[in-house]
């Protein structure tokens, strides 16, 4: 993979594929700007060496036509914010317009596209778009580690019609923190997975079964394994078509000397609301028929602990309850204070994994925060991302 520090940007004119794909609310109001505050580095440095910087992404889903609550619009204001200096912002993705805006910048300005996705041809990766995009452009950097997963014109089709295409630093940390997890057996190495289904994690423990030393399962997942093992879950969710899988990875996980742990005691309640009855279902009891599990209990969160102090390096992906609500948080709260608390290499990955470390106020004691959602599990299912592929 070529990266931006080796390749000359003094006065090109260089298009920034970012992953701006950030919440807003009805107000169009940035809610978490996470992922613009970590592009900063790499449009920092093009401003540093003299570069003429055009900056382009997508945000949510508009299906290739113009809907103002998708605009960049918030963006170019948050970045020029951050940056302390004008973004200029143009309503037009690709044109004679847009090209005039590109030509006319002065080393170290920035122009903001609008949103990608407002044409068809981004995600139907269509050369005729991705020629317009790339048209003035005389180096290409993907620093949108969040959308590599994506065959799209921004992050794929353009890397062949531009002279250079370069990782930017984003990226290039997401790929040098993430290899960590999945390119060699490491001593010590203890993944944690969590969330509500187990369907989307299988694939990350496929993957890591011979690499990681402990696995910790948590969440709502953690309920397809028990009831795999004959354990009694009451109404917890249960993805019944993944028992088999699961009883398939217990298995493979013994073979290979992997430590696979699941909860052994709960929090439960009838239903996911604030201020319900809730019931501690201690170790070796079974969830009441009519109750779920909704957090891990605290005999779970000690061992689990326990697993962490001596890790080397610890992997996260997904809560342990639904630490939404505060009656059913305390095992998350617990995992990612204990995280922050050791010295071990950390990396973090999943939307709400990182509202977790946000709740629990750790979140500067984290070696590693992926912007990658879906991006960051396929990669940690030892997928090899187009977006990356298409660098190399
Ligand atoms: C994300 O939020 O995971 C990325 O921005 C990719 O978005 P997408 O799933 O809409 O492609």
């Amino acid at each position: 993979m070529k990266y931006l520090k080796d390749i000359k940007a003094k006065d090109e004119c260089v298009l920034v594929r970012n992953d701006f794909n950030v919440p807003l609310n009805q107000k169009r109001e940035i809610l978490d700007d996470t992922r613009i505050r970590a592009s900063l580095p790499t449009i920092e440095y093009l401003i540093e060496t003299g570069a003429r910087i055009v900056l382009c992404s997508h945000l949510g889903r508009p299906q290739g036509e113009f809907k103002p609550e998708f605009s960049l619009k918030p963006v170019a204001h948050r970045l020029s914010e951050l940056l302390d200096r004008p973004v200029q912002f143009e309503a037009e993705i690709t044109g004679e317009k847009v090209d005039a805006a590109k030509a006319s910048l002065k080393p170290g300005e920035i122009l903001l596209l609008e949103n990608l996705r407002f044409h068809p041809g981004e995600t139907g990766n269509d050369p005729d778009f991705a020629r317009d995009l790339a048209r003035g452009i005389d180096v290409y950097v993907n620093n949108a580690f969040g959308t590599s997963h994506r065959d799209h014109a921004s992050i794929t089709g353009i890397t062949r019609l531009v002279p250079v295409a370069v990782a930017g630093l984003l990226l290039k940390k997401e790929v040098d923190y993430l290899s960590l997890a999945v390119e060699k057996p490491s001593e010590n190495y203890v993944l944690i997975l969590g969330g509500a289904k187990v369907s989307d994690k299988i694939p990350v423990i496929n993957n890591l079964l011979d690499r990681a030393t402990t696995i910790l399962i948590g969440g709502g997942m953690a309920y397809t394994f028990l009831k795999a093992q004959g354990v009694k879950v009451g109404m917890s969710k249960v993805e019944d078509a993944y028992l088999p899988m699961c009883r398939e990875i217990m298995e493979k996980a013994k073979k290979s000397g992997c430590k696979l742990m699941l909860p052994v005691d709960h929090v439960a309640a009838v239903k996911i609301e604030a201020n319900v009855t809730i019931r501690m279902v201690e170790k070796g009891k079974e969830i009441p028929e009519d109750m779920m599990g909704l957090d891990i209990g605290y005999e779970t969160v000690e061992r689990y602990m326990a697993e962490i102090r001596r890790a080397a390096l610890i992997v996260w992906n997904g809560p342990m309850g639904v630490f939404e609500v505060d009656d059913f948080s305390g095992g998350t709260m617990a995992i990612a204070k204990a995280i922050a608390d050791v010295s071990a290499t950390s990396i973090v990955g999943g939307g709400d994994s990182v509202a977790a470390l946000i709740k629990a106020g750790v979140s500067a004691n984290i070696s590693h925060i992926s912007t990658g959602g879906g991006a960051s599990l396929e990669f940690l299912s030892g997928k090899i991302l187009p977006g990356i592929e298409a660098l190399s």
